[in-house]
């Protein structure tokens, strides 16, 4: 059966004006190109224009769905004004590009936003059932993922960016910087263009955050996995190449050339934006001329297609006007009595024409600024199929990665982008064709609907919330009961923090709630059951916590025990040497000095540097160098070294929970054996092989535990339920 995706773009892939017509961009190229035998798609987007009348809308949305298989969500033109113009294209949009000053805010615009991305994940939650991929585009859309996960956990739901991700310092201008972050978290797929944008989205994570990442996954607090992947967008080749094969074409590329006889022409194509680098574009072209005679200038013809966009946005109107009165200003500079030198054409061409524009271009030229992909470029080497062209373009488009043979240049440095224009129109014919035959077979392979493909492809296999689940708690709780009824003893080895108790910032703040101690008290009581508390902590932490020995605790990972009934600890590693100790306490502090923020904290069974405070990618570095050095200076010794949550810690290796515990199981026989922790301290003890043992791993992370529950309080709800209710509580008062 195919697996049905939903696709979810701002924009819908039809433009609704007196009639609907489908449009024919990149994104309807690539998913048109997945298999309909192995994918069944519904586009859900805005249809482009605020439509409030209800009967328009009715009318809009059946001929919508009939016809193109989309589902149109209506806003209005307040909505429209603040969540299109306003969030995305003013404040959003200019930052994605490096470019706060062009960023304004309006916090009325954040409710549009909001409302809008709730909007779109209604309609998918119409639709939605488990099993459905739902592929969420672009930066109009970035709650989106989190509000979808949120109501639906079992979606897999991607995110593709085609934007740039800009460095941590530009993004953390933006007044809703972790809203926008967290939105995309809800994801299970998160899509870039490069690897840079992906590398500044993993640092941004971080550092507004907190959340370290692998090199392609990032883990929530509450266990979520988002994964992320460097998918660069193709063009739609078929198409293009298709064409190319018209009599249409050939027509047109006939009329084209003839009209440009005895000229070398440079095209550039684009939406106006401030990004595309119009304007410093313009300022090269000046200086290109400057120089050149009044035939050298009836010789060269630029033609700049300029499609309208986002025309009600201000710093777009300013734009229009400057370009228009720089043109205005370059042409009546440079004109001659035959021509002037910029054709300017504010509007969008016939797709016919666009390609024979393309191949008959001496020079495309691409200069934006900055540019998630440029699609443009890509199509401009597509078309160059006999003529060979040359290629200018901007170090600063993501295509610049893949086009790596086309001619670069920085377009900040008018004077260079002058030069290089000169020998774009000097360089011989076999060095051109050396250049684009590898660019052209690259453009045509790796087409927008390879994109597709393989992003949902992998969307598909990415890990799902679900995967995780273990076996049903139910069978744990079965195996209890079963022991009690017969009267068998049953230990219970029980971590503190993060187990039985919720972890607090402050440690010391972790004491125990009177229903933590009542809940401890229940089991005590109970016939047969023996309860542990099995900390990393020191035994004057667990002192404070538990003065009165009611209940055994094992302290520092299992160095000392203090048992029932007894005042004393018995310390369990008087035969263990440490003397590893001074060394590694002399490195540390050396990290410590090197590392502002981080310090050293001394156990009696481990050394260990915490990173916590520091500058967190810093805090990172400084800890895997730090881990790597104590890996070869300690390879000898009886020691092992743990990278864990913010520390690095190095530890007695003859000491862990599980040879605590095993140390107690032989001291008597047990029916059933539970463990239950929640940290990777914790892992060893869910290695422990006896008969009837049941392992909680408690919290999302992997785990070797056969069971899992959520959090403390339902491992706290869990023991009430199974253990606990063998007696009546006995309260403080009645004990
Ligand atoms: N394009 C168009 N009409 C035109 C000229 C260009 O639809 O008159 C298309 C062009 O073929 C390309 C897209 O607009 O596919 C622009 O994509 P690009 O990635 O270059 O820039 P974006 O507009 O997404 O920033
Ligand atoms: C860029 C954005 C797209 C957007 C397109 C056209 O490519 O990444 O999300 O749809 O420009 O802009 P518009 O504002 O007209 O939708």
């Amino acid at each position: 059966m195919a697996t049905r995706v939903i696709n979810i773009s701002n924009r819908l892939p039809v433009t609704v004006g007196e009639k609907i017509t489908k449009s024919s961009g990149g994104l309807v190229a690539a998913l048109e190109g997945l298999s309909a035998d192995e994918y069944e798609l519904t586009w859900i987007g805005w249809p482009g224009a605020a439509i409030e009348d209800p009967a328009r809308q009715q009318e809009v949305e059946c001929v919508l769905s009939e016809e193109h298989g989309c589902l149109p969500v209506f806003l209005s033109e307040e909505e429209v004004a603040g969540h299109y113009e306003g969030f995305s294209n003013s404040s959003v949009w200019p930052l994605l590009h490096y470019m706060p000053n062009f960023m304004r805010y309006d916090p009325a615009w954040w409710d549009h936003y909001h409302t809008a991305n709730q909007r779109f994940a209604d309609k998918v939650l119409e639709m939605a059932q488990p099993g459905d991929l739902v592929w969420v585009h672009d930066y109009q859309l970035m709650l989106m993922p989190q509000m979808l996960h949120e109501r639906m956990p079992e979606l897999k739901i991607g995110f593709f960016l085609h934007t740039p991700f800009p460095s941590f310092e530009t993004f953390r201008c933006h007044p809703k910087r972790r809203e926008l972050v967290t939105g995309l978290l809800g994801a299970n797929l998160i899509g870039f263009h490069t690897f840079g944008y992906m590398r500044h989205f993993r640092s941004t994570v971080l550092r507004l955050l907190g959340l370290e990442s692998e090199i392609t996954r990032i883990r929530s607090d509450d266990g979520h996995v988002s994964a992320m992947g460097v998918f660069p967008i193709g063009i739609n080749s078929r198409k293009f190449d298709e064409t190319l094969d018209t009599p249409e074409f050939a027509q047109r590329r006939d009329e084209f050339v003839q009209a440009n006889a005895g000229k070398r022409v440079v095209l550039s194509v684009e939406r106006m934006d401030y990004t595309k680098g119009i304007l410093h574009r313009l300022d090269a072209i000046e200086q290109f001329l400057a120089p050149l005679t009044p035939d050298e200038r009836d010789a060269i013809k630029f033609i700049f297609v300029s499609v309208p966009s986002r025309e009600e946005v201000e710093e777009y109107k300013d734009l229009r006007e400057e370009t228009e009165s720089r043109i205005g200003r370059i042409n009546g500079t440079y004109a001659t009595l035959n021509s002037s030198p910029i054709r300017f054409i504010h509007g969008s061409v016939e797709f016919t024409d666009l390609c024979a524009l393309y191949a008959t271009a001496d020079v495309g030229m691409v200069t934006p600024l900055i540019d998630g992909m440029n699609l443009v470029a890509k199509e401009y080497i597509a078309c160059q199929r006999e003529h060979d062209g040359v290629l200018i373009l901007s170090e600063f488009a993501g295509a610049a990665e893949e086009l790596a043979n086309a001619t670069l240049v920085n377009p900040y440095d008018a004077r260079a982008v002058a030069e290089t224009l000169r020998e774009a129109l000097a360089m011989p014919a076999e060095e051109r064709r050396a250049c684009n035959e590898p660019m052209r077979e690259r453009v045509l392979k790796f087409d927008a609907q390879h994109w597709a493909r393989t992003f949902i492809q992998q969307l598909a296999t990415a890990e799902s919330p679900l995967a995780t689940v273990a076996e049903d708690i139910n069978i744990a709780a079965g195996q209890l009961r079963q022991a009690l009824e017969i009267g068998a003893p049953i230990a219970l080895f029980l971590d503190y923090d993060g187990t039985l108790r919720e972890i607090e910032r402050e440690p010391r703040a972790a004491a125990p709630t009177p229903e933590i101690r009542e809940l401890l008290e229940q089991l005590r009581v109970c016939e047969n059951v023996e309860p542990f508390i099995v900390s990393g902590r020191s035994h004057q932490d667990l002192e404070l916590f538990f003065p009165e020995p009611l209940i055994a605790c094992v302290s520092e990972h299992g160095a000392a025990i203090r048992r029932h009934g007894e005042r004393d600890w018995e310390q369990w590693d008087r035969d263990i040497s440490y003397a590893w100790k001074d060394e590694i306490r002399e490195l540390l502090r050396v990290y410590e000095q090197a590392t502002p923020g981080s310090f050293v904290e001394e156990k009696r069974t481990s050394l260990v540097w915490h990173h916590r405070k520091t500058d967190p990618e810093f805090g990172t570095w400084k800890a895997h160098q730090l881990a790597h050095e104590l890996g070869t200076m300690l390879a000898n010794e009886p020691v092992k070294i743990r990278q864990g949550r913010k520390i690095v810690e190095v530890v007695s290796s003859e000491i862990s929970k599980a040879i605590a515990i095993r140390r107690l199981l032989h001291e008597r026989d047990y029916a059933a054996v539970l463990c239950a922790g929640d940290d990777q301290t914790d892992e060893s003890m869910f290695e422990i092989d006896v008969p009837n043992f049941i392992s909680i791993k408690i919290g999302p992370e992997p785990s070797r535990a056969r069971f899992r529950l959520r959090d403390p309080a339902a491992f706290r709800k869990f023991l009430r339920g199974t253990v606990a209710t063998q007696r009546e509580p006995v309260t403080a008062s009645t004990a």
